[in-house]
């Protein structure tokens, strides 16, 4: 089997970098494409929180993980393809797909391990060409309404949200059918992946509430049509019962049906605070701790279901695509691109705060 070159921005491990991780631009090496594998030119790339969580090698180092001494990260973006494996039978060359990041999964096809992430052997998007395995591609809609830019934000964020809210509808709904939707508050703390699930709920007639810290996430919440909890104005101090409040004046003193928290450590305990009798909590992230308590007695009084899922399996992925093109359920076009050379400036930006949007976007062959 041949070997191939390309540029990219590599992670490396620990050894070469013991002080802080960074992305170092260099010709990157890998073997050609398998009979189940395409050879493709990543377009766009949305930065997800998993890269920096790499980057910041914890909650865990993936090069250790992964026993390489260099990754290429990135598991969200569009792609067109250049050439396709023997045994591959769905895709051809010259398609445009989005990256779906199952890199190992399951014998139900749930995913065990992500790819351009803790999946051995694979490659992310973080570079000029990339292979990757058919399964790991789902093609855009032919003539779809929506910019490749908007198809690159969507295609981790809103595929986990798809398959996340799925089971957590369903579970709401096993035990208060009898609730109309209009009824069904749903809230949400995180960003991108709980801002899509808010937007979904949403379509389907539930009302819609999320926390949030900055002017430009407020507007772009009011632009949506969700309720928005502004949470700056709150210390350590006065946090839980400030937001506690917040979320009680907006549902009558009822609590909220099902909390989308993808946050963890620091704001479970209100999260659980809030939920009404019945009430689901929900995520598939733990951006600031992955560690929370629990007290089994008042959770079990109150009825309450806890779910926890991991990205998606590939036919949620297809059906996540579909119901997208044919409802505009949509990321909004970005308003600014960053371009390859600014990558890791942006990773540094994105780390401390400073990027407003929830969807950033970078060129890469585009
Ligand atoms: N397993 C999966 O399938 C899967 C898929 C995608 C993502 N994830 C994980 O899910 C998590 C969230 O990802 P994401 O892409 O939605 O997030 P994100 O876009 O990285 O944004 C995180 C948000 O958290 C909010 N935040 C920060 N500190 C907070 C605090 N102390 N309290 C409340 N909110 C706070 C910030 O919004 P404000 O400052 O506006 O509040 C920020 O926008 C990450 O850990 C990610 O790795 C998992």
């Amino acid at each position: 089997m041949g070997t191939l070159f390309t540029k990219a921005w590599v992670l490396h491990d620990v050894v070469r970098q013991p002080e802080r991780a960074q992305l170092v631009e260099q010709t990157y090496t890998f073997p050609d494409i398998t009979s189940c594998e395409v050879l493709a030119k990543p377009l766009y790339g949305c930065l997800e929180a998993n890269m920096l969580h790499a980057l910041q090698r914890d909650p865990i180092d993936i090069c250790r993980e992964r026993n390489e001494g260099a990754v290429v990260l990135g598991n969200a973006g569009v792609v067109t393809i250049d050439r396709v494996g023997s045994a591959v039978t769905e895709l051809n060359a010259g398609d445009t797909c989005i990256v779906f990041g199952n890199g190992i999964w399951d014998e139900q096809g749930y995913p065990i391990k992500i790819m351009g992430y803790d999946a051995p052997g694979t490659m992310g998007v973080l570079a000029k060409t990339m292979k990757l395995h058919e399964r790991q591609l789902i093609r855009i809609p032919a003539s779809s309404s929506f910019t490749l830019e908007q198809w690159a934000s969507f295609s981790l964020r809103y595929v986990s949200a798809w398959a996340n809210w799925r089971v957590a509808y369903e579970c709401w709904k096993s035990q208060m059918s009898g609730v109309a939707t209009h009824e069904t508050v749903v809230c949400a703390w995180g960003g991108g992946v709980s801002f899509a699930q808010l937007t979904l709920a949403k379509r389907l007639g539930c009302r819609v509430l999320m926390v949030c810290s900055q002017p430009e996430r407020l507007d772009m919440l009011q632009r949506e049509g969700i309720d928005a909890i502004d949470r700056s104005p709150f210390s350590d101090a006065d946090f839980e019962e400030g937001i506690l409040s917040a979320i009680a004046d907006k549902t009558e003193g009822k609590g909220v049906s099902i909390f989308i928290d993808n946050i963890g450590t620091p704001v479970h305990r209100v999260t659980l605070k809030a939920l009404a009798r019945q009430g689901v909590v929900t995520t598939c992230g733990w951006k600031l701790g992955m560690r929370t308590h629990v007290a089994r007695a008042i959770e079990c009084l109150s009825r309450h279901i806890h779910v926890h899922t991991h990205f998606a399996k590939y036919q949620e992925g297809l059906d996540a695509v579909r119901y997208a093109e044919e409802h505009s359920w949509m990321p909004p076009h970005p308003e600014r691109v960053w371009n390859w050379d600014e990558i890791p400036a942006m990773f540094r930006d994105y780390a401390a705060g400073n990027i407003a949007t929830y969807f950033p976007v970078f060129a890469i062959n585009a």
